[in-house]
């Protein structure tokens, strides 16, 4: 095990399986240019295998599934089979929830019982303007589709002051009314936005800001949530409970047990750090070569890790899935 100064070690594993996907939000991509797949990308079952090595590494519990947008890619079923065997505790799925109607025989056959979906409004205009891709009417069905089925739903929604804090009360109610949890996530500054200054300014919308907002219709109260969550989560008593993830107002940098793996084979330790480690050319080596290759980076990929505060990064979020 591997474990830092501050008692930190990584227990939970982000892989984005593709970076392409069918949507080009405004604060993921600048320019609106639909993503592609990267040329590079891992094979599914070279996938599989770097997650077997990381569980026994770095002692990995739980998997999130993320992308850019993993419905879209071809791998995602062979990648659900190789991992099915590897004892997770815990496989969920971060998407934009586009496909997710079509997709779904194949996740409830692969077992995955949650599922995030990132959904920043309910009007189809601004879903439009803020989206550029897709529509609006396909995530709904997706949602009720996976709601019938019993799977355990949080809503991501990014609060951005000029095109949906209007949505904030919308969003909240479509989701208490149908018990899904909604995760507000702070703005962060993450690709062309840590350069951008003044953009990111103009757009953030903090924590404290939107308690008050939701406070003057739903009266809350703190929560519980796990030592190493990143959301702070409230309990609007009988309606049910929201969280919100405050990267900037209240960092967590200190419990953070995150590592991410890209599609194309880069661990990276921490959102906020310019470093990243190549591991696609350990997981054709025999264990005995790989697994000792992989501590040592994964050593490192610790040490990238924060103190305290998240400062943000250049890396654009679609290559690291959130
Ligand atoms: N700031 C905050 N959240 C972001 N996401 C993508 N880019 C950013 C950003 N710059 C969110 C997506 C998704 C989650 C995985 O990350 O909306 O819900």
């Amino acid at each position: 095990m591997i474990v830092d100064r501050q008692g930190r070690r990584f227990r939970n594993l982000r892989i984005s399986l593709t970076a392409a996907c069918n949507y080009a939000c405004t604060y993921c991509v600048p320019d609106g240019k639909r993503l592609v797949a990267a040329q590079d990308e891992l094979s599914a079952e070279a996938m599989g295998r770097a997650v077997a090595y990381l569980i026994e590494a770095a002692g990995i519990e739980r998997l999130r599934i993320t992308g850019g947008e993993p419905l879209v890619s071809p791998r995602l079923e062979p990648f659900l089979r190789v991992i099915a065997g590897l004892g997770l505790q815990d496989v969920s799925l971060t998407s934009n929830g586009q496909l997710l109607a079509r997709k779904l025989p194949v996740l409830l056959d692969a077992g995955i019982r949650r599922i995030n979906v990132s959904l920043d409004t309910l009007d189809a205009n601004a879903f439009g303007r803020i989206a550029r891709g897709g529509d609006l009417a396909s995530v709904l069905e997706g949602l009720e589709q996976a709601s019938a089925a019993g799977m355990r739903i949080k809503l991501n929604m990014v609060p951005l002051r000029d095109a949906n804090l209007d949505q904030v009360l919308p969003l909240l109610e479509y989701c208490l009314e149908r018990g899904f949890e909604l995760r507000f996530i702070e703005l962060m500054r993450m690709g062309h936005l840590a350069r951008d200054g003044a953009g990111f300014q103009r757009q953030f919308v903090g924590l404290a800001e939107l308690l008050e907002l939701i406070g003057e219709r739903h009266p809350f109260i703190q929560a519980e949530s796990a030592l190493d969550a990143t959301a702070m989560r409230y309990e609007i008593p009988g309606q049910g409970f929201f969280g919100v993830i405050a990267n900037e107002s209240v960092p967590f940098c200190r419990t953070c047990s995150r590592l991410r793996l890209s599609s194309t084979g880069w661990l990276h330790g921490c959102l906020s750090s310019g470093s990243r480690h190549y591991i696609g050319d350990l997981l054709d080596k025999p264990r005995h070569l790989a697994l000792p290759a992989m501590q040592r980076l994964l050593v490192k990929a610790l040490a990238d890790k924060q103190e305290l505060i998240f400062s943000g990064g250049a890396t654009v979020m679609k290559i690291i899935g959130g």
